[in-house]
């Protein structure tokens, strides 16, 4: 349904997004996860067609942002990471303008706006002035106007940020309820979004796409890559040298604090092979146990591997 292919950006010498490639298909619920800066904003603005591109296309349905911008403008509902709300309007005549916006004849208009408001649970407060909802119902408006036009994709940019955990729950409760009637890309800088919500991950730092995995992926590499910490009393120096070449299954060694870290495979076996090894290389160990990495410090891990390096 969306196709990004080398998509660069640069704000004048500072580039924000380079060579971006991703696909989407129909139905999915895809996060773009990353921190903040990472590019998330500019890559949606893309998309959807609010900004063109320093190099690269997107294609929506097939067609390309920039050469059927309308075309793509039907199918797409977009939340911006500013809401495009006016204050000075009642909810539900906003949602019948943007209704109108798209092109729909007055009393589809409204009947579209009276469906956007149950589907987002705004109708006891359709009458209300948008600048006096709270911040959580100012964001469902957004919500609303994003879909007003009951488009096949939405782009949701940050849907959540800004709102108290309550609002946060709710929100998340909402795309939920969004699954399956639309394809959806939401970004956010935070994890639990994106665990609650979407099927698969895309993971940007620093303006490239770092990783790509379903969560059940994610899981996997976290199964994968654990952690053994040792306390020995000595020989950690030599240990450091010789465990990853002696032990199958140790990716890496280095010392933190009073222990040693080992990066492991995970398996089991691994494990009991550090704790022998330790044990006939005499170097009085005290201490021993596995850790998992949880998505948290993977997410960390990736997106911070630039520095690592
Ligand atoms: N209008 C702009 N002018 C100059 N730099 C910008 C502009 N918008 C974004 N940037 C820069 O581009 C990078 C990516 O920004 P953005 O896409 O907003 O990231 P995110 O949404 O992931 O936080 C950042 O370094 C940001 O400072
Ligand atoms: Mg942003």
């Amino acid at each position: 349904m969306i196709e990004v292919r080398g998509l660069t950006k640069s704000y004048g010498e500072r580039l924000a997004i380079q060579d971006i490639n991703f696909t989407v298909k129909k139905g999915e619920v895809v996060g773009f996860l990353g921190p903040n800066g990472a590019g998330k904003s500019t890559t949606m603005k893309i998309i959807t067609g609010y900004m063109a591109p320093s190099n690269g296309t997107v294609l929506v349905d097939g067609y390309d942002v920039f050469e059927s911008p309308l075309e793509v403008k039907k199918r797409i509902g977009y939340l911006p990471e500013t809401p495009p709300v006016y204050m000075d309007m009642i909810v539900k005549d906003y949602l019948t303008f943007v209704a109108k916006l798209h092109g729909k004849p007055s009393v589809e208009a409204k009947s579209l706006s009276d469906l956007a408001m149950e589907k987002t649970s705004l109708t006891e407060v359709s009458r209300r002035l948008i600048g006096n909802l709270s911040k959580g119902y100012r964001q469902r408006v957004g919500l609303a106007q994003a879909l007003v036009s009951d488009p096949e994709v939405l782009i949701l940019d940050e849907p959540t940020v800004g709102l108290d955990p309550k609002q946060v729950h709710e929100m998340r409760e909402l795309i939920q309820k969004l699954k399956g009637q639309h394809t959806i890309v939401l970004s956010t800088h935070i994890l639990p979004e994106v665990q609650a919500t979407c099927d698969r991950l895309i993971i940007i730092s620093r303006g490239k796409i770092v990783a790509e995995d379903s969560l059940e992926g994610l899981g996997k590499r976290l199964s994968a890559s654990g952690q053994v910490l040792l306390k020995i009393r000595r020989g950690a120096e030599e240990l450091i040298s010789s465990m990853v070449r002696d032990v199958p299954g140790v990716l890496s060694v280095r010392k933190n604090g009073s222990y040693l870290e080992a990066s492991v495979d995970h398996s089991e076996d691994t494990i009991e092979a550090i704790a022998n090894y330790t044990i006939k290389k005499n170097a009085g160990l005290l201490e021993l146990k596995s850790v998992d990495l949880d998505l948290e410090q993977i997410f960390i891990r990736l997106t911070s591997a630039e520095k690592n390096h």
